[in-house]
């Protein structure tokens, strides 16, 4: 039998040949995700006691990489974060492996309409993108995987609270530089406290706290077939 990382790379393939994707295939990669351990890719709380010899606050495992989608581990210390950042026309999976993780998910909206006058002799947008802010959910690794969409869930942050987090991060098509580019964004001090209510995000340049060391893969091989 072989590995469900391979299953997964497998079904991976299938699911992200066709542009877009469509739901049942998705489904279909969605159950196999759902049954992931840490011990499938080959961490464990090892890696965690292991995390103080690393300068970086988060680290960061290529698992598979494939022109139409990437697998990814996420290792986070406790108390680091991703921050809030988008994955610009992209579906997405989230499987927390170990740990508890604090996620906040914006669903991008279109912006309010404008009137003509303010449109002509308004101030200029701001850069940034209205969005839909959801009740933050705590996730472990015996929770079903978040899903996102390019209009669904598509900006969040990652927090480790109270200890690390490994997660793994399916996500299809992947980025890809001047093309789809990962941009961070905050919320602006009035939205802060108005959960599932319309705010705006503004975009930021990438965090200077925010920065990764890379650790190779150490889970079962994955064949190409
Ligand atoms: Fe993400």
């Amino acid at each position: 039998m072989s590995a469900l990382i391979q299953s997964i790379v497998r079904q991976a393939k299938i699911t992200f040949l066709k542009k877009p994707c469509n739901e049942t295939e998705v489904n279909k990669l969605y159950k196999l995700v759902q049954q992931l351990t840490a011990a499938d890719v080959g961490i464990g709380d090892a890696l965690f006691k292991r995390l103080p010899q690393y300068p970086a606050p988060v680290l960061f495992i290529p698992v598979y990489d494939h022109e139409d989608f990437t697998i990814t581990i996420f290792v986070l210390k406790q108390g680091r974060r991703i921050p809030m950042h988008n994955h610009p026309g992209m579906t997405g999976i989230l499987k927390v492996l170990l740990g508890t993780a604090r996620v906040e998910s914006f669903s991008p909206i279109p912006p309010p309409s404008q009137s003509a006058f303010s449109y002509f002799f308004g101030k200029k947008p701001k850069p940034g993108t209205y969005a839909l802010r959801h009740d933050p959910i705590s996730v472990s690794a015996s929770d079903d995987p978040c899903r996102l969409a390019p209009e669904r869930g598509n900006i969040h942050e990652v927090l480790a609270g109270d200890g690390p987090v490994a997660f793994l991060d399916v996500l299809a098509p992947p980025y890809h530089n001047g093309e789809r580019d990962c941009v961070y964004f905050k919320l602006l001090p009035d939205d802060e406290n108005s959960p599932n209510e319309k705010c705006f995000l503004r975009e930021i340049p990438a965090p200077e706290d925010f920065w990764c060391n890379t650790l190779s893969y150490e889970g079962p091989t994955i064949e190409e077939n």
